[in-house]
């Protein structure tokens, strides 16, 4: 029987994306299987997070494929991605800072009880539980803004994690993250690939990519690898 652990979960094939008379990526190929994590190193300006963005939706890309469980996708935005198992942490926070940690992570999808009333009581657990079995100590009422940057960076990871999607993309996720967090990310990086989730790493750090991927890519402007 085949090893389900090489299956390849995500397929980009020949992805090419420009700004104007900038080519950033020029057919770009890539394979990402389950419960493995994909590193992701490169030059300021090659083009990680373009090709991440246009995996996401953010970004609509020229031209390519993108096939995740051998079916072809193309997302319209975020929320289709999202909705599709496809979660991303971006390299630049972006949140309401006047919100606290509970609306932060369930903007966009606030569940809703039989009276179509917002269920602030389910978010309050799911939250609760989510962080609970991070092992992360968050007051979940406190506004995002009161929080300092790492903080914040581990709740936008924290979110990404509980769309419970099979692909999750972090770009340079610890930029702004204290030793003791690191530690914690490596560790629910490695939950994460046990459940068999594929997870994309972009750094420019070389002792992470060595330390959680079991495979890389480098790649420069021109040439990816
Ligand atoms: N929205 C945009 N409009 C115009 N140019 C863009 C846009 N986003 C990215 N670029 C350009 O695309 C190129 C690749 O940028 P990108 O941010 O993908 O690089 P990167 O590999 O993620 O770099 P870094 O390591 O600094 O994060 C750069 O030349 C950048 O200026
Ligand atoms: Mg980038």
């Amino acid at each position: 029987m085949a090893d389900k652990k090489d299956d390849v979960v995500l397929s980009i094939r020949g992805m090419s994306k420009s700004f104007g008379r900038n080519r950033v990526l020029d057919h770009i190929n890539l394979d990402v299987k389950r419960g493995t994590v994909m590193g992701l190193m490169g030059e300021n300006g090659a083009g990680k997070s373009t090709m991440m963005k246009c995996l996401f939706g953010t970004y609509q890309k020229d031209e390519g494929n993108i096939f995740l469980n051998g079916k072809e996708v193309s997302f319209s935005g975020p929320k289709d991605a999202l909705e599709n198992g496809i979660a991303m942490v971006h390299q630049e926070l972006n949140q309401c800072l006047e919100r606290n940690v509970i609306d932060n992570l369930f903007l966009g999808r606030y569940p809703v009880n039989s009276m179509g009333v917002i269920d602030e009581g389910r978010m309050k657990k799911e939250a609760a539980e989510l962080f609970r079995k991070l092992g992360m100590t968050v007051n979940l009422d406190q506004p995002m803004g009161r929080m300092s940057v790492s903080q914040r960076q581990m709740c936008e990871i924290a979110k990404a994690i509980s769309y419970n999607s099979k692909v999750i993309v972090l770009d340079e996720p610890t930029s702004s993250l204290t030793v003791q967090e690191v530690d914690k990310l490596f560790e629910m990086m490695r939950m994460l690939k046990e459940q068999g989730i594929a997870l994309i790493y972009i750094s420019h750090k070389m002792d992470e990519i060595l330390r959680s991927a079991m495979r890389y890519r480098f790649f420069g402007t021109a040439i990816w690898l």
